[in-house]
């Protein structure tokens, strides 16, 4: 629950990761089933933590694209079933948007801290440059406001958290992929493992492209393939390579990935500055934001470059209901409202 679009009031989040982690990735069908089971427990748990009645609200957000469309639907049928019974406006998010606006949100204090002061954090004038950097998503945006975002430029193949998730198999680093690559690669030196490329596709441009980096990974641990076809196989796996060695790998995989995303960084901030619309800032969201290197990179990055830079705190990083109802805020004061005919989308339109 948030209130005026800044103060979170809860945000409950039902992880799944126990579910899916035999099967070394998410299976759609047990994801939506799960959803199913979760729902109405985790809306009873944000409401009694925000110490909160249905009375107190004025909106039901949800986030309707993009996604596996079963746990959607599930999202979505409950949140029309409570704005219809309640008689509130419905206001359908596009969540891939909502992590830019993660960073304007203010956490409830710790228990035992002292209340937080509602102070709304300050937002400084003109556009920022907006970086997602999720399973699905790695793109570049012009931020004109919360609900104005122009795209600059996005991955031709995976998106930087795929890769991440793909390279932790490669690695053997467990599950969930992208926190334990984080990990392994803490206990690494890059420049111990053999440089990894990176491809920054055309001169000027904006997109990215992680598919190259993650065959070259894949060669590295395994080895050049031998034979054709389907007689092809390797000479090695990353169990025949000992804990250093993996996670010097790790971490020069990182310095690849994160590089890539810093170079782009760069060129955009560039072009801004060249079309006289300098960015304000830079914000920053998605789930791989939580990740160490990227977030000490970008910081680094800011300081380099003179300019302030906008990453959530950990907790809303990944997907959250929080930065849902945050961003609905601004929906709700333009008047922007769904009815009951929301669908829930597979793919986001930015
Ligand atoms: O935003 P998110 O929760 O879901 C999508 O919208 O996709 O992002 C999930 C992605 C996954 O690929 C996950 O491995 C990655 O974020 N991720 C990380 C870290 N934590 C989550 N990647 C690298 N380092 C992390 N610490
Ligand atoms: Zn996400």
């Amino acid at each position: 629950m948030v209130r005026n679009g800044h103060q979170v009031l809860s945000n409950v989040i039902a992880s799944q990761h126990d579910l899916h982690a035999q099967y070394g990735g998410v299976v759609p069908e047990i994801a939506s089933r799960a959803h199913i089971e979760k729902i109405l427990p985790v809306i009873d748990q944000a409401m009694k933590q925000a110490n909160a009645s249905f009375d107190d609200l004025s909106a039901i957000a949800v986030g309707n694209r993009p996604g596996l469309i079963g746990s959607l639907l599930v999202a979505v049928s409950a949140a029309k079933a409570l704005a219809w019974t309640r008689d509130l406006p419905l206001i359908g998010i596009d969540h891939v948007q909502s992590h830019l606006y993660a960073a304007n949100l203010v956490l409830p204090p710790k228990e035992g801290q002292p209340q937080a002061i509602e102070k709304k954090p300050e937002i400084p004038e003109g556009a920022a440059l907006g970086l997602v950097v999720s399973g699905g998503h790695t793109s570049l945006y012009r931020v004109d406001s919360p609900l104005d975002l122009t795209l600059m430029g996005r991955t031709i193949d995976d998106a930087v958290g795929e890769a991440y998730d793909k390279a932790a198999v490669i690695l053997n680093a467990g599950y969930p992929g992208g926190p334990k690559l984080d990990k392994l690669a803490q206990q690494g030196n890059a420049k111990a493992a053999a440089k990894l490329p990176i491809s920054l596709l055309g001169k000027e441009s904006l997109d990215f492209s992680f598919s190259g980096l993650k065959t070259a990974l894949l060669y590295q641990v395994r080895g050049q393939p031998k034979g054709r076809g389907r007689e092809a196989y390797f000479e090695r796996s990353a169990s025949d390579l000992d804990d250093q060695t993996r996670a010097d790998m790790a971490a020069a995989f990182q310095e690849a990935a994160i590089g890539a995303v810093m170079a782009k960084l760069d060129r955009a901030l560039d072009q801004m500055t060249a079309e006289a619309t300098p960015p304000s800032r830079l914000l920053v969201g998605g789930g791989v934001s939580a990740n160490s290197y990227l977030r000490t990179q970008a910081q680094a990055w800011g300081e380099r470059r003179g300019i302030g830079v906008c990453i959530p705190p950990m907790s809303l990083c990944l997907d959250n209901a929080a930065m849902i109802g945050g961003l609905a805020h601004h929906c709700f004061i333009q008047g922007q409202f769904d009815d009951l005919h929301l669908p829930a989308m597979a793919t986001s339109q930015f």
